[in-house]
């Protein structure tokens, strides 16, 4: 019940960031809710992560290549912000804080070769992904002047163990490929490297996604921090809101529309956040669809590659 309650909350947290202002319950669905968030108020309390990722996020961060001083500790590197004046209840915790790991030094090969065995190994990244499915990191070229980040695996993903294979993934592509670029000149990654898991009976496929909690996307961060230091991008692009909020920090923005499609900033890096292409998938109208070019037109210009009269056109047309 915990678990479809908060799968409950991230959608409403999800519908929200996407600039939905109302959602139809009915009555009896409301009295439902509240006697189970009343029944669980008692056990709410900041989470260990949580603590942990607030006392991480107190100490600056580094950007010192791992090969040039002492080993960068990832787990130590700065968290989303975390408000602290008024804290929010966070469920109890159910992870550990992120497991401290280093890189070997070496080319970007060697580096992203051990971040693979690092993440594949880890226990806790092991126990969220079901029998015969796949822990997924990035995928793409080290040297990419382009990162694209999205949320977390869906059934395709886990199934192959790469990010952006599935129904979203096949449009990304077409988008990547729109801008006169191959997937495999760029870098795609995600915040979280397992597919979060839905009560499913056991022998039975998950049906569905959900967003992931911040206590999950915490415990990923680290690893797609390696990735992006690794690969050093010029431009980071995060596809829809939980991406955003884990490159900017989970109190950075109430709604994607208010940041979408203008310049932040990812530790000194532009950073474009913009829908996620399963958002269009959903609304596949030419106004969505031109709302996620235009943003990707700034994403070519910023990273000086051509832009022919045609490619401005895109989805004009209503
Ligand atoms: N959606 C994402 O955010 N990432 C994937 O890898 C696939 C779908």
């Amino acid at each position: 019940m915990q678990a479809s309650l908060n799968a409950l909350a991230d959608e409403l947290r999800r519908l929200k960031a996407d600039g939905v202002k109302r959602v139809v319950v009915s009555d009896e669905t409301i009295t439902a809710l509240r006697k189970l968030v009343e029944a669980r108020a008692p056990k709410t309390a900041p989470s260990a992560s949580a603590q942990a990722a607030a006392s991480a996020s107190a100490s600056p961060s580094t950007s010192t290549p791992a090969s040039e001083s002492a080993p960068v500790v990832y787990s130590q590197l700065r968290q989303p912000a975390v408000r602290a004046a008024a804290p929010k209840p966070q469920p109890a915790a159910t992870l550990p804080p992120p497991s401290p790991f280093t890189l070997p030094d070496g080319d970007k090969k060697t580096r992203w070769d051990a971040l693979l065995n690092v993440v594949t190994t880890n226990p806790v990244c092991l126990k969220h992904v079901r029998p015969g499915k796949k822990i997924v990191l990035g995928v793409g070229n080290l040297d990419a002047k382009l990162f694209f980040c999205g949320e977390a695996p869906g059934a395709e993903e886990e199934i192959q163990g790469e990010p952006f294979v599935g129904p979203a993934g096949q449009l990304l592509t077409k988008m990547i490929q729109a801008m006169g670029v191959k997937r495999e000149d760029v870098y795609i990654g995600n915040i979280m490297n397992w597919r979060p898991q839905l009560p499913t009976p056991s022998g039975m496929e998950q049906v569905g996604n959900r967003p992931p909690t911040e206590e999950e996307m915490r415990y990923c961060m680290p690893y797609l921090r390696a990735q992006l230091e690794i690969v050093n991008p010029e431009l980071i692009v995060a596809l829809g809101a939980t991406a955003a909020k884990g490159l900017l920090g989970f109190d950075s923005f109430t709604t994607l529309g208010s940041i979408r499609g203008r310049w932040q900033q990812f530790e000194g890096k532009p950073l474009m956040v913009t829908y996620h292409p399963s958002y269009i998938l959903r609304t596949p109208t030419n106004r969505t669809k031109r709302a996620i070019w235009e943003d990707f037109l700034k994403v070519m210009e910023k990273a000086n590659l051509p832009v022919s009269d045609r490619q401005r056109g895109y989805f004009l047309e209503k």
